[in-house]
């Protein structure tokens, strides 16, 4: 029997890239997938993808910035499928391609990234950990960034918000592991997804990844995925309150 059976995963911005690829990890291994997103489109795709898989799968539509939202994603789930065992909190947005120095980044778009890559974590948590702790055990990983430990210069909003994320995952560790809930975060590095495409689509850009990457590539979403699923996995069952970079060794 999968390792998984019986259990569920919820997967924000699961329609495509990292999440994506992370719901077909679970599934693969035998759980129920929840994907919740915005873009319902590729969601529907996904779900086609997952049910090949003989996953139970389901897809709700949310927007992590809308606490609202946040609340149903999490009680459709636990009526759908009685119980919530993984939460992998990973939908985020760049804002924007193009590099733009803090004193010009402006006070929109500031918003929309911190309001969606940050506050949507902390609403998710929120939401998430009330049905955790009915069970008595989870595990929680969210997506920070590299971006979460050294600065890239333009980029002020996404910087700062996945700090954040990795302040979030501490507290929540703090706070929740005595009771069975672990609670994680992964620092991808410059990985191949929808979000990236165009960042990493010229040869100058490779070589420049090439050039500072330790593995010398890219990364690809299911090599993301294989750490998310070993962060729920019970083999890391004394791992909390971590950032963990999956980088190719960019922060080496
Ligand atoms: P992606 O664009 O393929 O996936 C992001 C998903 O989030 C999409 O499905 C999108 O529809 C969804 N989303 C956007 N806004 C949303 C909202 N308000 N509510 C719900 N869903 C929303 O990109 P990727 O690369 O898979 O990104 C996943 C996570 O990985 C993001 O948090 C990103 O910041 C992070 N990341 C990605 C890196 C990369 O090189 N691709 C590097 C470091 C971190």
């Amino acid at each position: 029997m999968p390792e998984l059976t019986g259990k569920v995963a919820l997967i924000t911005g699961g329609s495509t890239g990292i999440g994506l690829a992370t719901a077909e990890r679970f599934a693969r291994e035998g759980a129920a997938v929840v994907i919740a997103d915005v873009n319902d489109q590729a969601g529907e795709a996904a779900l086609d993808k997952l049910r090949v898989l003989g996953s139970e799968a389901r897809y709700v539509h949310t927007d992590v910035s809308k606490p609202e939202d946040c609340e149903r994603m999490v009680a459709e789930t636990v009526a759908a499928l009685g119980r919530l065992d993984f939460a992998f909190n990973n939908a985020g947005i760049s804002g924007s391609d193009q590099p733009l120095p803090t004193a010009d980044y402006g006070l929109d778009l500031w918003h929309k990234v911190i309001s969606i890559n940050l506050s949507g974590v902390y609403y998710c948590l929120r939401a998430q950990i009330p049905a955790m702790l009915k069970n008595g055990s989870g595990a929680i990983v969210n997506t920070s960034s590299v971006a979460g430990q050294i600065a890239f210069p333009g980029t002020v909003g996404y910087t700062a918000a996945k700090h954040g994320v990795v302040g979030l995952t501490k507290v929540v560790a703090a706070e929740y592991s005595a009771q069975g809930i672990r609670c994680n975060a992964i620092g991808p590095g410059f990985i191949e997804t929808p979000m990236s495409q165009n960042v990493l689509a010229s040869e100058q850009a490779q070589q420049w990844v090439q050039a500072i990457c330790p593995a010398a590539r890219t990364g690809q979403p299911e090599e993301i995925a294989n750490v998310v699923y070993w962060l729920c996995h019970p083999g890391s069952s004394y791992l909390t309150g971590a950032y963990l970079p999956v980088d190719g060794g960019l922060l080496a």
